[in-house]
């Protein structure tokens, strides 16, 4: 991704964002007459472009209707404008302009890596080089390297190409990485990632992967991430539709969310111990593929009853969540595209996020106000907890079919395996737009990783 955001410019175009209320008390006539002719109001998306006597373009009037606070106006004006590089000409009043330079780092994010034509200039931001931009500037690339996992297809965002990632950033910060694939799965104890992955072609074997950190610091607080990383998610024997399965790309989104976040830490260099657990894996179709009926071992020792290959997320986590307990970590948190569920219950924009704590509960509301992240709180229900029980096993993985609250159970499911040692939250994130317009293509998206970089650094210091 070329960098949009500079600390100066020797030139830069003048951006004004004019509100609906702001227009009403222009005096400047010359705008006033140019506004009218173009029927500007200062409404919101609106671009009124000046231009000087030599018809370049001298100052860009963005509409921002009635929310001239709202730093992510910087999303669509960053896809909208012409390349170049502007500047905001007067900071509103309570607009937060680290988080503008971020909207404007995401706004210009285009993933053109396959397409045959050349990139198209991008609008660049003047932003300085204050304290708080190179924050800014650090949580957007972490976000932008959600959206590019997550838009990069299956094909190239095998489980071997994960764990590349997961390499790179853990050289960078002196971080070490172990992996254990394939056939050392269940010499290691990860019965249950390997039988999700195990179909899978030989370069794409499953794998865990653990990156920690710091781990020599006794007296720091151990935090743990475990993410979802079903490379693409086919569901198995129980194989999905044309329409469900069409996205499945997207089905290491929580993978991405956990690395992107552990870059975060690492990078402010919080006073944590890390360890970070991705169980990468395809959910596939072969002769040695898990079956329905199939009882699975797990690291934990409890034993779960495949009703549906499709409910693959909550078997592979068992493992990596069973993993991080031997840490006795004090927060340990999940990212995962785990159910459609979350989204018959709160649509695409608005993750569900699970927790007992209710400490944690509450400063991750707060903090995803804070940051412009929303993540709203559902319940570990107690009383559906028989629904991820088994006849013949310990769990089961689909839930009985009362229990209706798909999103909820495999929470339940998970709780079953999480550490009983400090916090534990779990995101059920779609990490996908599936919704397009300016400035928020349809694609990969990062959803609670602000927030909870924001909940860790603020429990943990930085
Ligand atoms: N990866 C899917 C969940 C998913 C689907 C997330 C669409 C985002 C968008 C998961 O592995 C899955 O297939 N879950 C099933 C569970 C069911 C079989 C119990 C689901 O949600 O339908
Ligand atoms: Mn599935
Ligand atoms: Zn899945």
């Amino acid at each position: 991704m070329p960098d949009v955001l500079i600390a100066r410019a020797e030139t830069s175009t003048p951006l004004i964002l004019m509100s609906e209320a702001g227009f009403g008390d222009l005096s400047d006539e010359a705008l006033k007459g140019l506004a009218k002719g173009q029927d500007f109001k200062g409404q919101n998306g609106r671009i009124l472009f000046e231009t000087g006597p030599t018809g370049q373009v001298s100052r860009v009037i963005a509409g921002v209707g009635k929310t001239p606070t709202d730093p992510m106006h910087a999303r669509w004006l960053a896809s909208r404008l012409p390349g170049g590089d502007y500047e905001l000409a007067d900071v509103p009043d309570g607009l937060d302009t680290d988080l503008f330079a971020h909207g404007w780092a995401e706004g210009a994010y285009l993933f053109d890596r396959y397409k045959a034509r050349p990139e198209r200039g991008r609008a660049r931001l003047v932003v300085g080089d204050g304290p708080g931009i190179q924050a800014a500037r650090a949580v957007a690339a972490a976000s932008l390297l959600v959206r590019e996992m997550v838009d990069t297809p299956a094909q190239d965002m095998g489980p071997l190409q994960i764990e590349t990632i997961a390499h790179e950033i853990a050289q960078a910060h002196g971080a070490r990485l172990t992996v254990t694939t394939g056939e050392a799965l269940l010499e290691e104890n990860y019965p249950a990632i390997h039988a999700v992955g195990r179909a899978a072609s030989p370069e794409r074997a499953p794998r865990l992967i653990e990156i920690g950190w710091n781990l020599d610091q006794d007296a720091l607080p151990l935090v743990a991430l475990v993410g979802k990383g079903v490379v693409f998610d086919s569901g198995g024997l129980d194989i999905k539709g044309a329409a469900g399965m069409r996205h499945m790309k997207k089905d290491m989104g929580g993978a991405a969310h956990v690395l992107a976040l552990a870059r975060l830490i690492m990078q402010a260099e919080l006073k944590v111990r890390l360890v970070v657990l991705v169980a990468a894996v395809e959910n596939a179709i072969s002769g040695n593929a898990f079956r329905p009926g199939d009882i699975l071992r797990t690291r934990k020792g409890l034993t779960i009853e495949v009703g549906n290959t499709d409910a693959e997320g909550r078997v592979v986590l068992s493992d990596a969540l069973a993993r991080a307990s031997e840490y006795s970590p004090d927060l340990t948190v999940d990212f995962a595209t785990l159910t459609g569920a979350a989204r018959i219950a709160l649509g695409p924009d608005l993750p569900p996020y699970y927790t007992d704590d209710e400490d944690l509960a509450d400063a991750i509301r707060v903090a995803a106000t804070a940051c412009h992240d929303p993540v709203w709180r559902m319940p570990l229900w107690a009383g559906y907890r028989e629904a991820v029980s088994a006849d013949i096993a310990d769990v089961r993985n689909d839930a009985a079919e009362w229990s209706l609250a798909g999103s909820v159970t495999a929470a339940l499911f998970l709780q079953r395996f999480a550490p009983d040692t400090g916090a534990w939250v779990h995101l059920d994130v779609f990490a996908w737009n599936n919704r397009a317009r300016p400035g928020w293509p349809m694609g990969g998206a990062a959803q609670g990783l602000r927030t909870m970089f924001r909940v860790v650094a603020d429990r943990f210091g930085r």
